[in-house]
């Protein structure tokens, strides 16, 4: 057995990026040298948590992507993820990015662009996908117990209005300009990892803004719905709002709902917490059968307790995983810098055609 490799990890942005380099903390290959943000306060109570120096607490960007470090974390807000992902793999460093990749396909072209020059491994880091029920799913699909899927559904549905405006001051937040279906990593990502595909058309439709009339941005439209067509001739469907009136709960298992229909049986997961999924396969259930209630665990239940400390059930501590694993073969990883944009486009193409009365658009085609 070899010397296992060591990587020195920082992270910029620390609020929502504090959990993901908890997952890595909790690694034995990873140790958290640096930290980045805007906000001195919130760089200073991050670092005590991860015993960082102020000497390697960064306020400016420039400094961060500069320090001895192997890999950088990107949690910043997504108006900066291209650039901040090119910088830091241009310095050399490994990327883990949040998700989305950008907000312009020509963004999403420069990350391919300078992830294949610098030879550096970009990963977007699209942790619902390492749900534990998206994984077993995984082996199902890949064993081909499901046949060939044609049929596949994502719905993303997180009350965030506070996070758009504050409530008290009005002032416009990041995530303001922002159209539900810009956001489709946690319903689109997952999907297109399970069916190993691509998206060649989207269309988009909406029904407005009539819980927030006065509000003149398209994130507070109340629903946006992607229709997709995939290059192996499947259709995707996938909801996302901002607004909605569902649960008042944040948590991934309220948010989030899928489903595939193969040529072989059917899987989808619960609704909510207290909801099984449901199961029909071939050959397993007979005709007469109907779907049978499964278990849908967002947690891998054999996996140690510390794989829950980067929150998702253990979906950042499997993402990470992989993320490791990649780093040590020096393979692509899942949602690399193509994958990456093969889901961010999609969205982005759906709202476009939304706003153009719901007409079919080209989606860009990615590659190295
Ligand atoms: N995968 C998930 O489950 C998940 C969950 C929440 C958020 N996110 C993603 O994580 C990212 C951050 O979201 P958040 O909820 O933490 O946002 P946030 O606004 O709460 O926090 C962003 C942090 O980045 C800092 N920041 C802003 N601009 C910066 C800059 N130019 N350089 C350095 N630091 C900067 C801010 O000061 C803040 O601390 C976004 O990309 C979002 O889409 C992902």
């Amino acid at each position: 057995m070899g010397k296992e490799k060591k990587y020195k990890v920082g992270l910029a942005g620390v609020r929502r990026g504090g959990n993901i380099v908890r997952a890595l903390e909790n690694h034995p290959q990873c140790e958290i040298r640096a930290l980045c943000d805007i906000n001195t306060d919130s760089l200073q109570k991050q670092g005590r948590e991860f015993n960082v120096p102020d000497s390697r607490m960064h306020a400016e960007f420039d400094d961060f992507v500069n320090e001895d470090i192997d890999v950088a974390v990107i949690a910043t807000p997504i108006e900066h993820h291209a650039e901040q992902s090119i910088a830091a793999m241009e310095s050399g460093k490994h990327v883990l990015c949040e998700q989305t990749a950008a907000y312009t396909i020509k963004d999403c072209r420069k990350i391919i662009e300078v992830a294949k020059r610098s030879g550096k491994t970009y990963m977007m880091a699209e942790n619902y996908s390492f749900f534990h029920c998206v994984l077993e799913w995984k082996k199902m699909i890949e064993a081909g117990r499901l046949g060939k899927i044609y049929h596949a559904e994502g719905e993303y549905l997180h009350e965030i209005t506070h996070l758009l405006v504050d409530p008290e001051t009005g002032e416009k937040k990041w995530r303001y300009p922002r159209a539900p279906i810009w956001y489709c990593g946690h319903s689109l990502g997952p999907l297109l990892f399970l069916m190993q595909d691509r998206v060649v058309k989207a269309t988009g439709v909406t029904p407005g803004k009539n819980m927030h009339p006065d509000q003149d941005s398209v994130s507070f439209l109340d629903m946006e719905t992607g229709l997709f067509q995939t290059e192996k001739g499947a259709v995707i469907k996938i909801l996302a709002s901002q607004t909605v009136k569902r649960y008042q709960s944040s948590k991934p298992k309220y948010l989030t709902w899928y489903s595939l229909y193969g040529t072989k049986g059917f899987v989808e997961n619960g609704r909510d917490p207290h909801e099984n999924g449901l199961e029909w396969v071939e050959d397993v259930d007979s005709k007469q059968d109907g779907a049978r209630h499964v278990d849908t665990p967002f947690s891998d239940p054999n996996a140690p307790p510390e794989a829950r400390h980067g929150g998702h059930g253990t979906g950042e501590y499997s993402m990470i995983n992989h993320f490791i694993d990649a780093l040590d073969k020096g393979t692509l990883p899942a949602f690399n810098a193509v994958q990456a944009a093969e889901v961010t486009a999609p969205g982005l193409i759906a709202h476009e055609s939304a706003m153009k009365g719901g007409r079919w658009i080209d989606v860009p085609q990615f590659g190295w």
